[in-house]
């Protein structure tokens, strides 16, 4: 399994792979936009930073809707670095750009997926990766987690290649139910996965280690 973190937060991405357990980084408009980061230039320069950091994919998504401008989109971000691979939005365009990216062997990550329906096309398109947003689910009283193990089930059935990058993954549990769940890849902030180090019988125990080692021979 891997786990990516998902931010544009360059602070972070470097707390996380410091931590030596980071396997890559997932962005998208709402990130980059939340960390300031506008202007074509300026954007295309942080996705150059972030595959600097760390050493396994990087997350760039198109902010084209129709085929024409999501393929030339793609086909320039790729090549801003090896590491990056190209987020392309679950619409019939989408989808159409996945399929013609993927037969020039250009990496997709579908996104913004909510169904087995559409994690079937994106695997049919041929998307490397494709993200189900298990939160975005859970705030509609819909269980994000179950669509991971349905997914993952159906991939498994058919010996489909598309790994199951779950995304929307808002706090330490998600990340156990959709690893639980087989999913490939779990992407969410840092304090989720920060979150996993925890426990306090660990603190208690460590305390009365050191405690026993300070009084032994006393
Ligand atoms: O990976 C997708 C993610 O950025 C969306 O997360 O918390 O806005 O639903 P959230």
């Amino acid at each position: 399994m891997k786990f990516f973190i998902d931010t544009a937060n360059l602070d972070q991405i470097k707390e996380a792979q410091d931590l030596g357990v980071l396997d890559g980084v997932t962005t998208n408009p709402s990130l980059m936009a939340k960390e300031g980061i506008t202007g074509e230039e300026n954007i295309e320069q942080h996705y150059r930073k972030i595959c600097e950091i760390v050493d396994g994919d990087v997350s760039a998504e198109v902010i084209s809707t129709d085929f024409d401008g999501m393929v030339k989109e793609a086909e320039h971000l790729v090549t801003l670095h090896p590491q990056i691979v190209v987020k392309i939005p679950m619409t019939r365009e989408g989808v159409k750009a996945i399929k013609y990216l993927n037969d020039k062997g250009i990496r997709v990550n579908c996104t913004l997926v909510f169904s087995a329906g559409q994690a079937l096309l994106a695997a049919k398109a041929g998307a490397t990766y494709v993200s189900p947003f298990i939160g975005r689910l859970d705030d509609i009283s819909t269980d994000g987690v179950a669509l991971i193990r349905q997914i993952v089930d159906i991939y498994n059935y058919y010996g489909f290649e598309t790994q199951v990058l779950a995304a929307s993954v808002r706090h330490t549990l998600h990340i156990i139910q959709v690893m639980e769940a087989g999913a490939d890849v779990a992407t969410c902030p840092l304090k989720p996965i920060l979150g996993l180090l925890k426990h306090p019988l660990t603190d208690i125990g460590l305390e009365k280690f050191l405690n026993d080692h300070r009084n032994a021979g006393k």
